[in-house]
């Protein structure tokens, strides 16, 4: 049976990620999302807040699990007994940093391979921190998220306006 860990801070998840998702539920027997909980990029939601919208999206996938962690992805991939990373590439600036942390796990880690899905072309130019950018000024994110993550990035980014200082 082929587990495979696709992680990320997904914060918020974008269709960018739910096409990761789809795409490699298809190939892998069961894809395990680990949400990455000690985020240094002082994330706009909790990790929980995080785990349940990934949940509401993927709930229509029989082999997905979402799940939160915290410390080294590669201890988190052995846990779950997966036998691979599955990472989405967008664009060739991805392709250093992806590159450079597969290379880096499979040195602490031998045993764990990174596999790579070159993202749809519709959501090549997409990330989770444009769409918080646009959020802050209340701009249209519909074509980026669900439309039930739309609502709930919209709002959070309203209350994060709101306490700022002016
Ligand atoms: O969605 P992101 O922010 O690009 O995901 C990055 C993530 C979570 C995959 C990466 O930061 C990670 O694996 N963090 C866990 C800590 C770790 O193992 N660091 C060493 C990786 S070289």
């Amino acid at each position: 049976m082929a587990v495979a860990v696709y992680p990320g801070s997904f914060d918020p998840v974008t269709l960018g990620h739910q096409d990761i998702i789809e795409r490699s539920s298809k190939i892998m027997d069961r894809v395990i999302v680990g949400v990455l909980k000690n985020n240094s990029k002082s994330p706009l939601f909790s990790v929980q807040e995080r785990v349940n919208m990934l949940k509401s999206v993927t709930g229509h996938l029989p082999n997905i699990e979402i799940l939160a962690f915290d410390g080294l992805l590669v201890d988190f991939v052995r846990n779950c007994q997966a036998d691979v990373i599955v990472r989405g590439l967008r664009a060739i600036t991805d392709f250093e940093y992806e590159l450079q942390m597969s290379q880096t796990n499979r040195v602490i880690s031998p045993g764990i391979d990174t596999i790579f899905l070159t993202t749809n072309l519709k959501y090549s130019y997409l990330s989770s921190s444009i769409v918080k950018e646009i959020a802050m000024y209340q701009g249209d994110i519909s074509a980026f998220v669900a439309p039930e993550i739309a609502v709930k990035v919209l709002r959070r980014a309203a209350d994060v306006k709101n306490k700022r200082p002016s």
